[in-house]
């Protein structure tokens, strides 16, 4: 198969030094990139800025912005049969970027946010016969809010995950369906996650 997968994540300049972003380590994106190049898939991923070195075998496009991910995820989905999408999308930026920097002015600075484009659900208005694997992390109501991502953008499966995810070596998914209950749950290092994960994409859609 040819897949496309987003891993790492987004950064909002805020000026040309400055940027809002998050802890993501695309530790877990990059570990299934590895796994399928492995099995012989041809990957495309789409990384934001992180310290790990790009599995062997992708084709690797690197991204800061949100805008950026976006751009390089529609040009290369209509030659994928799928999607995987973990990387940790900044939802929020700032309304206007300042070039150059910015100074202190010794009063109190508020910033407006204005939401980003949402990559995933973009892709999911051109899904057409692709298959598309999209991440859920939770805090709370958390199937609940797993199942209202998956219809949102689209999705076939969506893996739950929580904050503890983030910059770890390890997790604890469960995959859920349309029917809004976990049809499958691991747990282990990233890798072993991400090598579970592919056995079922495989299973499903081979
Ligand atoms: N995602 C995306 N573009 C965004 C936000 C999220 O493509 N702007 C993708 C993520 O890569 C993930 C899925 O959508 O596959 C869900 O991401 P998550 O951060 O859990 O949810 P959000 O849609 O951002 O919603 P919220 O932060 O309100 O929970």
């Amino acid at each position: 198969m040819r897949i496309l997968m987003t891993a790492g994540p987004t950064r909002e300049y805020l000026d040309d030094v400055r940027y809002l972003s998050n802890a993501s380590s695309g530790r877990m994106g990059y570990a299934l990139a590895a796994d399928a190049v492995a099995r012989g898939h041809q990957v495309i991923l789409v990384s934001g800025p992180v310290e790990l070195a790009p599995p062997k075998g992708c084709e690797v496009r690197f991204v800061q912005t949100t805008e950026e991910m976006r751009i390089a995820c529609e040009q290369a989905f209509p030659s994928c049969d799928g999607v995987i999408a973990a990387a940790a999308v900044c939802d929020y930026k700032p309304s206007q970027r300042v070039t150059g920097k910015m100074s202190k002015t010794g009063e109190p600075l508020t910033i407006e946010l204005i939401e980003t484009d949402d990559v995933l659900a973009g892709l999911g208005r051109k899904k057409n016969s692709r298959w598309i694997v999209g991440f859920a992390l939770e805090a709370t109501n958390s199937r609940e809010n797993a199942l209202q991502k998956l219809r949102a953008k689209n999705c076939d499966v969506v893996v739950l995950n929580n904050p503890s995810a983030i910059g770890s070596m390890t997790n604890s998914v469960e995959l859920i369906d349309e029917s809004g209950q976990p049809i499958e749950s691991w747990n282990g290092s990233k890798e072993e996650v991400a090598h579970e994960l592919l056995n079922w994409i495989e299973q499903r859609w081979k």
